[in-house]
């Protein structure tokens, strides 16, 4: 992982450079970083944020040879690699909110957007976004997102080496991807469950066709949320926004 890493001063978004790069057979472990993104994207076709120096913004291209389906299992393994070296920088326990917000005190500190290409049941290439929440003071964030995120910088009081924190990311995340190509996905999601915010509680799921209450279970093998209403029987949500009472 990292054997060859592309760097951009300023990019629209390290996804489409990780895409251009993947469709040139970049290998597995090929890593895209910017200082800069001026386009950044997030999930449901939103924007992300990504001030020039202020922030880890990288896109890994993984080629797995694993089933399309289970895609999702390696953002979830993403999102706990992340959630160990916030730990391990910070003296919060990170939490994360499904299926991969990283939360410092319930506020965002980074966001996974996982991409992939498939052709019917092979994986020909998987990019994995993460965008990182490091050096903004609170008021650099921006306006619309100043009440839910927050940068590790803002949660610790300093200033943090971006280039460590990125080497420290890749060197853990290339052992648990190691562990998960070897064991399977069992302890990935046991590790999840345990950062998982609101597990075991009461949350308010909202979903493009409904809005309802239910106890939050657990995840899937292939990613999706666990959750069971009062008096009937567990469901699997693939796609959905957790909102909870405070
Ligand atoms: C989300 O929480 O919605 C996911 C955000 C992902 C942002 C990262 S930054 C690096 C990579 N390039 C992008 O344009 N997006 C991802």
């Amino acid at each position: 992982l990292g054997k060859k890493v592309i760097h951009k001063q300023s990019t629209p978004s390290t996804q489409i450079i990780a895409h251009q790069a993947a469709q040139e057979n970049a290998d597995h472990g090929t890593i895209i970083i910017a200082d800069e993104q001026t386009n950044g994207r997030g999930r449901m076709s939103r924007s992300w944020h990504s001030a020039k120096g202020k922030g880890i913004w990288l896109s890994i291209i993984l080629r797995p040879s694993i089933l399309p389906y289970l895609a999702p299992q390696l953002t979830l393994l993403t999102a706990t690699v992340l959630a160990d070296v916030f730990s391990s920088y910070t003296n919060t326990e990170p939490l994360i909110k499904w299926p991969n917000d990283i939360l410092l005190e319930n506020k965002k500190t980074a966001g996974i957007l996982t991409e992939m290409q498939a052709e019917q049941d092979q994986i020909q290439y998987v990019v994995i976004g993460m965008g990182i929440n490091v050096n903004q003071e609170n008021k650099e964030l921006p306006e619309d997102i100043k009440d839910k995120a927050t940068s590790l910088a803002i949660k610790t009081g300093k200033h943090w080496p971006i280039k460590e924190i990125i080497q420290e990311i890749l060197i853990t995340f290339e052992k648990a991807y190691d562990s998960y190509i070897e064991n399977g996905f069992p302890e990935v999601k046991e590790k999840w469950e345990s950062y998982g915010f609101k597990m075991g509680e009461v949350i308010f799921i909202k979903t493009l066709r409904e809005q309802f209450k239910a106890t939050f279970s657990g995840i899937a093998d292939d990613g999706a949320l666990l959750v069971k209403e009062k008096n009937k029987t567990q469901k699997k949500l693939y796609s959905a926004e957790i909102e909870w009472f405070k």
